[in-house]
């Protein structure tokens, strides 16, 4: 089973956005997937809600049950377990990493954004895990952009996934209407990059557990 925290202090960098759309995509692979919501908002158990009976399910949990969940969840069969987390330095944020094998950590690619997530990158060291920024809600083309907020990402001591989220109307549309986007906008390019960004992490989990094994 692969479990995947979302975490970052910053309110609003697209935590729960990611999550959802994530879970979808692994659901929509064959994975049997589960939601944790540990953010006492709830916006993730009010996006479950909406959609009422369909997967993937969603759950919400207190920061001492999140590890508990997650084993519990994989005695139940669950393959694909994504964790989403409040902003702010909290145990939410510390137990889902601890429980994760990859932390995703979204992040707007501005200055003030990039600056703000060095709290959430020691958090991260503190369990050492693997963990990558995932550049959300910037302009699509902007190619040089990132290549610098990559590399200011990198001075930090940590790496930014190849794979980013760009700005996109359709991650609005389908949460209101409590879809993802692969269900909303199926050939759309937000489709096309939450798919990739599923395909990046599964294939990273395997490969860190083999390096695992290897040692
Ligand atoms: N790639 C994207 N393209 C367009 N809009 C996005 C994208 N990612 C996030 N958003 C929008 O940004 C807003 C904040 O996103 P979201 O709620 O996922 O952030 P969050 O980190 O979970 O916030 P909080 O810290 O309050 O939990 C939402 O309106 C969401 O639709
Ligand atoms: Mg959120």
């Amino acid at each position: 089973m692969t479990t995947i925290a979302i975490v970052s202090q910053k309110g609003g960098s697209g935590k729960t956005t990611l999550a959802v759309n994530l879970a979808a995509v692994a659901e929509a692979a064959g994975q049997v997937t589960l939601i944790i919501d540990t953010d006492p908002q709830a916006t993730a158990s009010q996006w479950g809600s909406w959609r009422s009976e369909r997967a993937p399910e969603v759950i919400d949990s207190a920061p001492p049950r999140i590890q508990h969940k997650v084993d519990q969840a994989k005695a139940q069969g669950a393959t694909f377990v994504v964790i989403d987390t409040p902003p702010h330095a909290d145990s939410a944020a510390s137990r889902a990493v601890e429980a994760a094998d990859l932390v995703l950590i979204p992040c707007r690619p501005s200055a003030f954004d990039l600056a703000a997530i060095k709290t959430t990158i020691s958090l991260v060291r503190l369990f050492d895990k693997p963990a990558f920024v995932v550049f959300t809600a910037g302009p699509p083309h902007a190619a040089r952009m990132y290549e610098e907020a990559a590399e200011l990402v990198r001075s930090f001591g940590i790496k930014a996934c190849p794979q980013i989220l760009p700005d996109r109307a359709v991650y609005r549309h389908a949460s209101a209407a409590g879809a993802s986007v692969i269900e909303f906008e199926p050939d759309g390019k937000a489709a096309a990059e939450i798919t990739a960004l599923y395909m990046w992490s599964t294939a990273h989990v395997t490969m860190s557990t083999r390096a695992l094994m290897a040692e």
